[in-house]
């Protein structure tokens, strides 16, 4: 069984190698955000220009498993057009920006520039810091905080960390405390964003931008709040992070459909036609997965590990399959089918996203990697 799905995954990552390759060959340069009929270049709106690190991360991620030079030359070339993003004051992404392209870099290299860039880009995130309210602002307003920045708000602990500034940790733990204690709810689930009033720093309610409604729950969110948490347990080893990303995973498992791949939203009625009703979200299927991947080996209950890790890899064995796969849909330009951008505006519903792209090549990374260990004995 293990070999059967080790091929299985290998295979899909050897496809998306190919899809990443094509890409880069048809359009140099250029970083798309979603598909419209399968193809990355048209003229639709951006909403807002977050997942360059995506197409990037993915060439890192290719180079690191396969050890390909091509691959790293274009992940060197590709990383170096995003570097000025480090000082972008207009959006809360710098995290999924520069995480996924100049860490590993970093890592494979100890050069100090790279950690430079990391560490700046930490410092900018953590100017969108709102003493009045205590949380960052997302990039639509002051007065906005959304669910998707606990996965940004791990480059500001790293960068706190790796310079012992006890200033930026308290902005980035604060943030996590507000999140947690404003729009995770006690059952585990999420609202995309919460609203706080700019003169008090009251919270007042929770809202959405992505999701069906302000108190609904938001496939995608909730695949940023567990994996984001669990990010931040994993470089902080505070419990109370585990704890928020263990209560969403907890939802998940519960609420997951049988055939493994969420709704785009889990309040999103499946007896109605799409987008609102029954369409499915595949990256946010593969967020979570790779979130629980990790969470499987953080929790201390081996019961909830095993449970987490199934879990994961059970998407993974749906989001293989050619349903998902765009391997036998022959003018399809991504790699993976269904996924989600913006419903309410009709953004990327039922393509191809980056960041579904992405989360899927690091899920079946991690996978292949552990796998691959397990079937050496
Ligand atoms: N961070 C924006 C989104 O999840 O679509």
């Amino acid at each position: 069984m293990a070999r059967q799905r080790l091929e299985r995954y290998t295979a899909a990552l050897e496809f998306a190698e190919r899809q990443v390759a094509a890409l880069v060959e048809r359009h140099p340069d250029y970083f798309p955000i979603y598909t419209e009929n399968g193809r990355w270049k048209h003229g639709g709106e951006l909403w807002t220009d977050w997942t360059g690190g995506f197409l990037a991360g993915m060439m890192w991620q290719f180079h690191i498993r396969t050890g390909d030079a091509t691959w790293r030359q274009r992940a060197e070339y590709y990383s170096r057009l995003l570097e000025h993003r480090q000082h972008d004051r207009n959006v809360h992404d710098l995290g999924f920006i520069f995480l996924s392209t100049y860490l590993p870099w970093y890592e494979l290299t100890g050069e100090r520039q790279l950690h430079d860039v990391l560490i700046q880009a930490g410092r900018t995130l953590a100017m969108r810091f709102q003493d009045r309210g205590q949380y960052l602002r997302s990039f639509v307003a002051p007065e906005s905080l959304f669910i998707d920045i606990m996965m940004n708000v791990p480059i500001i602990f790293y960068a706190a960390n790796e310079t012992a500034d006890q200033e930026l940790r308290r902005v980035a733990l604060t943030h996590c405390r507000t999140t947690r204690d404003t729009i995770v709810r006690a059952d585990g689930s999420t609202a995309h964003e919460g609203i706080f009033d700019l003169a008090t720093g009251e919270f007042l309610r929770e809202s959405t931008h992505q999701g069906l409604r302000a108190d609904s729950r938001w496939a995608r969110g909730l695949g940023w709040s567990l994996y984001g948490f669990s990010k931040v347990y994993a470089l902080t080893k505070l419990d109370e992070m585990l704890e928020v990303s263990e209560r969403n995973a907890r939802f998940w498992l519960d609420r997951l459909p049988a055939d493994g791949v969420p709704l785009w939203d889990f309040d999103a009625d499946p007896t109605a036609p799409p987008p609102f009703g029954a369409q499915k979200e595949s990256s946010a299927g593969a967020i979570a997965a790779s979130g629980l991947l990790d969470l499987a080996g953080q929790t201390k209950s081996p019961e909830r590990a095993k449970a987490y890790r199934e879990t994961g890899l059970t998407m993974l064995d749906r989001l293989v399959t050619p349903e998902y796969l765009a391997s036998e849909t022959p003018t399809w330009e991504g790699i993976l089918k269904h996924g989600v951008y913006h419903t309410e505006k009709n953004l990327g519903v039922a393509e191809s996203v980056m960041w579904g792209e992405y989360f899927f090549v690091e899920a079946l990374t991690k996978a292949v990697t552990r796998e691959s260990i397990l079937a050496k004995g």
